[in-house]
Parts: structure tokens; C-alpha cells; sequence
């Protein structure tokens, strides 16, 4: 069976990030959502939040792809997984010149790991999930952009 890792914050997924999971799928058995943590980014929703809303809004895709969360160098755990193919979704070309550059950087880590690029749907290439956050939290609508149960869930954390 082959297998991709997918790895992201993911805080929180969006519609973009499940589009590129639905065609990796025509190359690839099963695709293993890989959530980190950059060191640059906001770790405010805790990995098993992060984890539960991927899994709601992929649970379309049924046994075909797996939510993990992951710590240390991402080839390594690449490698756990048994593959050494990496997924990610390119929106634009600032997103090319950061992802060659971590692909890069990886592939001097690792010689045999690959790196799938596959570009974001034209439609989701504006989006990130730190506007989507930040829209969020200022009261605005990201049902347009996200999976209800995301929806729901900042609707909830704004509440309280
Ligand atoms: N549609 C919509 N948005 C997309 C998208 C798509 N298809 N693909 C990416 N994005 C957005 C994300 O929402 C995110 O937005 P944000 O910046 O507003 O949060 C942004 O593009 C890219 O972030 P993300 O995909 O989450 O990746 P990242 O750059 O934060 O990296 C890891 C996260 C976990 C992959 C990375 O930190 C990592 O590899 N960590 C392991 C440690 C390691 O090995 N370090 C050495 C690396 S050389």
C-alpha cells in the first residue's frame, strides 16, 4: 500500500488543506495527516483539538487516511511511517520559494525522501488558517471556509 504524510499545523484545517488530502488520493493509497507544531507558529489550540477537528473533517474519507500528531524532525517520523513521500499544497509563488527551501532542508537531512507538490485549488489559494483564526475570534463567518465542526468549535471558544 503507499502511503503519503501530509504535515501541518493545521490550526485549524480548512477547506484547502482537505482538497489537496481528496487528490493525493488518486496517487496514493492512504495519506497520514501528520500535525506539528512550527516553531514560528501559534500553538494555541492544543494537538488533540487540532487532532479531533481534522478527523471530523475528514472522516469522509474513512480508512484511507490516518490523524496523527508528531513531534522531533519531520524525516524521521517520515520514515516511521514506513514511506518517504511528502505532501503539500502550494498556494502561491511566496509558498513555492518557502517549500523549496524546507524541502530543501529536509532532503539534505534525508536524500531519499520526496517531497509532492500539488497546487492548491485555485479557489482556497487566498486562504490560511491564521486569517481564518483571526476572523474567528473577531465574531466574523468561517463557515465559507472550514468544515462545520471547526465552525462550531470557534464559535464555542469565542463564547465562552
Ligand atoms: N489550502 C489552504 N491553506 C493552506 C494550504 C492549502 N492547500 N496549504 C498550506 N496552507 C496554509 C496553512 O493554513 C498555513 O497557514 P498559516 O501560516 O496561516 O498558519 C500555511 O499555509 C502553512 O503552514 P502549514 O502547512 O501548517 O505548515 P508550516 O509551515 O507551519 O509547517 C510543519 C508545519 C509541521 C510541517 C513544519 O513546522 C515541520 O516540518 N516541523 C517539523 C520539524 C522539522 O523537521 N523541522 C525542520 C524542517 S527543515
Amino acid at each position: 500500500m503507499s502511503s503519503v504524510v501530509y504535515p501541518g499545523s493545521f490550526n485549524p484545517i480548512t477547506h484547502g488543506h482537505t482538497n489537496i488530502v481528496e487528490r493525493a488520493l488518486s496517487l496514493f493509497d492512504h495519506v497520514v495527516v501528520a500535525i506539528g507544531t512550527s516553531v514560528d507558529k501559534d500553538p494555541t489550540t492544543y494537538l488533540a483539538e487540532r487532532m479531533e477537528l481534522c478527523r471530523a473533517a475528514l472522516g469522509h474519507l474513512g480508512d484511507q487516511i490516518t490523524v496523527e500528531g508528531f513531534n522531533g524532525l519531520l524525516v524521521d517520523y517520515v520514515r516511521s511511517k514506513n514511506t518517504r513521500f511528502v505532501l503539500r499544497g502550494l498556494r502561491t509563488l511566496t509558498d513555492y520559494d518557502y517549500e523549496f527551501q524546507m524541502l530543501s532542508m529536509n532532503q539534505s537531512l534525508d536524500q531519499d525522501i520526496e517531497y509532492v507538490l500539488l497546487p492548491t485549488a485555485h479557489k482556497w489559494s487566498f486562504l490560511s488558517s491564521s486569517r481564518v483564526r483571526e476572523i474567528a475570534a473577531l465574531g466574523g463567518d468561517i463557515s465559507n471556509f472550514v468544515h462545520p465542526a471547526i465552525a462550531d468549535y470557534y464559535k464555542e471558544q469565542a463564547q465562552s
